[in-house]
């Protein structure tokens, strides 16, 4: 089967672009990292990215002012002129129109730093230590228009400690969103992942064996 075509959008230091980047340089991955589009012009993860070899693209925000729409146009004749087939968003801090979002149904993917549906939008590890929430971690789900929901495809969880601080506690999340990101991709590229009413299947199976996607650290 030939490799998916895959954009990842990113905003800033692109450590999670640079997993999906390191995990497609194995011959049997599924995906190929084709494109990597920032609206960021000096977001940090462009230049790895140039260095891997990738092609990178920059669309601004800012000259399209208030008119989302126009941007995610633009945004999308680029990705369809690289010939993309999954879109991987990767900190990527735009919010999407509906219509972007419906063009690209079930071929985008996000990441966020917590287990939704806990943990909606910004400053998700200072919220669950004051929260007190015991269980913390990461979620891969497809992009819905509705911000930070989707149907999930992969989770990852981490005990929060006592002594956790933000930047401990995130620290051990992003390490788990480095491993869930890669891996919800291969699954995504190999067609093994059906949405059905909402959930997502694996192999036509709910989560077949919990024990080995969700690694708990
Ligand atoms: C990641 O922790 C990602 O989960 C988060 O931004 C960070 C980007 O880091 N995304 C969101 O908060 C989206 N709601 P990275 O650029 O090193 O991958």
């Amino acid at each position: 089967m030939p490799r998916k075509r895959v954009a990842v959008l990113i905003s800033g230091r692109g450590s999670n672009m640079a997993a999906l980047i390191e995990a497609a340089k194995a011959s049997d991955y599924p995906a190929e990292i084709a494109l990597v589009l920032s609206n960021i012009a000096d977001a940090g993860g462009l230049d790895t990215a140039r260095k891997a070899g990738i092609q990178t693209a920059i669309i601004d925000h800012k000259p399209f002012g208030k008119d989302r729409a126009a941007f995610d146009r633009a945004m999308h004749e680029v990705l369809i002129a690289h010939r993309i087939e999954l879109v991987c968003l990767a900190g990527f801090m735009r919010l999407l129109t509906p219509e972007f979002v419906a063009l690209w149904k079930e071929r985008m993917l996000n990441i966020h730093p917590a287990l939704l549906p806990a943990f909606k939008g910004l400053d998700t590890h200072k919220r669950a230590l004051e929260a007190g929430a015991k269980v913390h971690g990461a979620t891969v789900h497809f992009v819905v228009p509705e911000m930070d929901a989707g149907p999930i495809i992969m989770q990852g969880a981490v005990v929060v400690r006592p002594d956790d601080t933000e930047a401990t506690l995130g620290a051990r999340v992003l390490k788990v969103e480095h491993t869930i990101y890669p891996a919800s991709l291969k699954l995504v590229a190999e067609g093994r992942v059906q949405v059905v009413d909402g959930r997502c299947l694996i192999d036509g199976k709910p989560v077949p064996d919990a024990g080995a996607l969700i690694p708990v650290a």
